[in-house]
């Protein structure tokens, strides 16, 4: 088990699969992108699905997410999907996407073993869409959410960033066409992990400020604590159900008491928290002549230091070195 000093027990894998990503969304990336990875240090698909073994035969892992960067920008993706869907005890799978090029490869993934997915999209307007991405891809990405429906990835979850002056009046429609068009709506407020550091708590559109907006439309009722679990999301029934729209407040209030997460960069290193500043090297080991044992028990010894809390609230608070495209979001 992946257990730390507060007794939370990680059983949730996010696995990145690359810190490349085509849309430049500007509370991620600035518009000239970023020092890629080079590919030697990049984990190969034999790596990862190894890294993934350990964590789900030694190591209590029930979920992986892959994610990125971009995750369909990996060219081997599938063939991971289907080697980790193999694997016995077989974890739930699924993938945090921008939806661009899932048109094309929905049905694949399914069949090779992908359970469900998460598309962002933060605008039903193209020209915001372009404004906040850099891209005219937006088509691109409501035809990947509905290829992703079409087969069978469902519930099939839209992460949604509001950002003032932007986006920030779209709350109800952008609820009301996911409710037409059966997407699990998530907005998620905007953390200071961008790669130019311009996040400011003053400018960032709260939970409460989502909620508000969300209640001049619809009849919103709490789902119960009890049904929350670790899930970093707080759930609201929409005009009775069955539909539900989730806000995760990771600024306003934070989750880490529960947090049940695990990350694993694509060069092969454990963080044991989106906010942390260190980082346990795996890939050294997987290279060298290290038994699954091995990585196992350096895999545990950086969950074990991992802190009570994002620190964010702190006055000394310092953002990680990497931004969350390379971090894996
Ligand atoms: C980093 S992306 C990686 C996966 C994939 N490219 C995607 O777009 O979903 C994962 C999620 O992180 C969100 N994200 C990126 N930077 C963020 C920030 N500073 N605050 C909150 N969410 C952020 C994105 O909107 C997206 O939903």
């Amino acid at each position: 088990m992946l257990v730390d000093t507060y007794g939370r027990v990680a059983t949730d894998l996010r696995v990145s699969l690359t810190d490349r990503c085509n849309l430049r969304c500007t509370y991620c990336m600035p518009e000239e992108g970023l020092q890629w990875l080079a590919k030697p240090d990049l984990l190969t698909d034999d790596e990862i699905v190894r890294l993934v073994r350990v964590a789900v035969t030694l190591l209590g892992i029930t979920e992986v997410r892959f994610t990125g960067g971009e995750p369909l920008l990996r060219p081997g993706l599938t063939g991971i999907v289907q080697r980790c869907a193999a694997l016995e005890p077989r974890p739930r799978l699924s993938l945090t996407t921008n939806g661009i090029g899932l048109k094309r490869t929905a049905a694949a993934l399914a069949a090779a073993g992908l359970d469900r997915v998460n598309v962002s999209l933060d605008t039903l307007r193209p020209d915001v869409f372009k404004t906040l991405t850099r891209r005219d891809r937006h088509a691109d990405v409501v035809d990947g959410l509905q290829a992703a429906r079409t087969a069978g990835l469902t519930p099939v979850k839209i992460n949604t960033v509001l950002m003032a002056g932007l986006n920030d009046d779209e709350a109800p429609e952008l609820l009301a066409w996911a409710v037409e068009n059966a997407y699990e709506l998530r907005f998620i407020e905007q953390m200071p992990l961008d790669a130019q550091h311009g996040w400011k708590r003053e400018g960032m559109i709260t939970a409460g400020d989502v909620l508000e907006s969300l209640r001049t439309r619809f009849t919103l009722t709490p789902e119960g604590d009890d049904q929350r679990g670790s899930a970093p999301a707080e759930r609201w029934t929409v005009d009775g159900g069955p539909h539900q729209v989730g806000v995760i407040a990771s600024v306003t209030r934070p989750f880490c008491h529960a947090c049940d997460r695990t990350r694993l960069t694509a060069d092969g290193q454990v963080r044991n928290c989106l906010f942390a500043r260190e980082e346990t090297d795996l890939r050294a080991a997987l290279r060298s002549t290290a038994p699954d044992e091995e990585i196992a028990r350096i895999w545990r010894l950086a969950m074990w230091g991992k802190k009570a809390g994002s620190g964010l609230d702190d006055p000394s608070f310092l953002q990680p070195d990497r931004p969350m495209s390379a971090i894996g979001g």
